[in-house]
């Protein structure tokens, strides 16, 4: 197991530690979730009471291996807990997310929860974001022109693809992944860029991290706020 599949693991079982018997949870998408999963199946196996709403099909997918209970929209639309991973994390919190093209379920439900709690490896905590392109969902009709008026924002853009097709979202939209390089206000850009017609939303989640569960020096800690930040 390589050291990055490692801590995913341990982050993903802390992770699990924080759902409490009753609680309706939003279920993230991911790699890093898959973990999470895994061990709140245990959890669930041993007799933990959770229900779970999930963030995008692959995250029904993920409840149906791991027999997480789900429920949908019309059970509830206010979640205790919601738990997820990210593709970056900045020193204020704010993240990137989205590299799975699961960012506009995985806000909605994020912002449905009381408590939202991501997980992270080392590898996406980082001094500034933008390094990894900036998913941005975009409606099929007129994309041409939605892209054309991103490129003001960020010329380096490619619509994303998978398989030699374009990548279609959850949603039935598509994504393009805009490389900044370097976002120095996420919370201007998320709006500037939410007010260009066609985009759906952006993969910018800004005071939306309660807590992050990470590894500082090898152990598994809980951030809680700005304050309990070591790196950047
Ligand atoms: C899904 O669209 C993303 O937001 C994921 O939460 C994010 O990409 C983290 O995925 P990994 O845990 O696989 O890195």
């Amino acid at each position: 197991m390589s050291e990055q599949d490692r801590q995913k693991q341990l982050v993903g079982e802390a992770a699990a530690g924080h759902v409490e018997d009753g609680m309706t949870i939003g279920l993230g998408t991911g790699s890093t979730v898959e973990r999470f999963a895994e061990s709140l199946g245990r959890r669930i196996a041993e007799g933990l009471s959770v229900r779970a709403l999930p963030t995008s099909e692959a995250s029904i997918d993920l409840a149906h291996r791991f027999d997480i209970p789900l429920i949908d929209w019309t059970v509830t639309t206010h979640l205790d807990l919601c738990i997820d991973g990210a593709d970056e994390v900045a020193p204020d919190l704010s993240m990137i997310k989205g590299g799975g093209g699961a960012l506009l379920w995985e806000k909605i439900v994020a912002s449905a929860a009381s408590r939202r709690l991501y997980i992270a490896d080392s590898s996406k905590l980082v001094g500034a974001l933008g390094t990894f392109p900036l998913p941005v969902e975009v409606v099929r009709f007129g994309h041409q022109a939605t892209a054309e008026k991103l490129a003001a924002h960020c010329p380096d853009l490619a619509r994303r693809e998978k398989g030699g097709e374009p990548f279609v979202t959850d949603s039935g939209n598509f994504i393009y992944d805009c490389r900044f390089g370097r976002i120095d206000d996420p919370a201007a850009l998320e709006a500037a860029l939410g007010a260009i017609p066609g985009v759906v939303e952006c993969g910018l989640f800004v005071g939306m991290a309660d807590s992050l569960i990470a590894l500082r020096d090898g152990v598994v800690v809980t951030v809680d706020g700005q304050t309990d930040v070591w790196w950047g």
